[in-house]
């Protein structure tokens, strides 16, 4: 990992600093988490999107942010875009109840813009506590925004998508956004042999 990563803080084994020295469990990051004014977005929101799913799931799915409907709802990937990802998972063998859907931040950015670092910084760690508690083996990032946060880099799609990345001890795989691919219907294909990758490797570490 680089330095300076926003993930670096959580590489301590200290039972102070880590989530499950700090919350019981998923529930209560949750609880503790909801009310969250950290950021400017706290203004703005209608809801805390925590992330919904198993909380002992293999599988993190992670977006970039909640939209205008998952802002209303308070669940992340509920809108268009979230009907794409539900097909996509269902292509692979999985419902929303195998997996956990969660965003790099919680609450919606204003017009939908781009989160801002800042913004960011101050939410990342309700996602390290997350993916903690739920100790996944495998996490899918949808999007460059999301890939580029977690990864820690600026390469394209091309340069990150198509393999197996471990990161921070997490199999990692990283596709398009389904919000990209309502756009762009030609990155589908890339999509698909995306996670019909993970998919086989998922059946290979997690033996299912
Ligand atoms: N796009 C995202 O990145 N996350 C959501 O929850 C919805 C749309």
């Amino acid at each position: 990992m680089t330095q300076g990563s926003l993930f670096e803080a959580n590489t301590t084994h200290d039972r102070q600093e880590s989530a499950s020295g700090r919350y019981s469990d998923l529930a209560d990051l949750m609880e503790q988490s909801k009310t969250c004014t950290k950021c400017r977005l706290s203004a703005t929101r209608k809801n805390f999107v925590f992330g919904e799913g198993n909380p002992r799931a293999r599988l993190v799915v992670i977006g970039e942010a909640p939209g205008a409907d998952e802002d209303t709802l308070g669940r992340p990937f509920v809108g268009r875009s979230g009907k794409l990802l539900d097909k996509i998972l269902e292509a692979i063998g999985f419902s929303r109840n195998d997996v956990f859907i969660c965003n790099i931040i919680k609450c919606r950015p204003p017009e939908n813009r781009n989160p801002l670092k800042d913004e960011i910084e101050c939410c990342m760690p309700w996602l390290t506590g997350q993916l903690e508690l739920i100790a996944p083996k495998m996490l899918l990032l949808l999007g460059r925004v999301a890939a580029n946060t977690i990864l820690d880099n600026k390469q394209s799609m091309n340069g990150m998508r198509g393999k197996i990345i471990r990161w921070n001890g997490f199999d990692t795989v990283v596709t398009y956004h389904p919000a990209a691919l309502l756009r762009n219907p030609n990155w589908k294909r890339q999509c698909w042999e995306d996670v019909q990758m993970l998919r086989q490797h998922y059946d290979k570490v997690c033996g299912t």
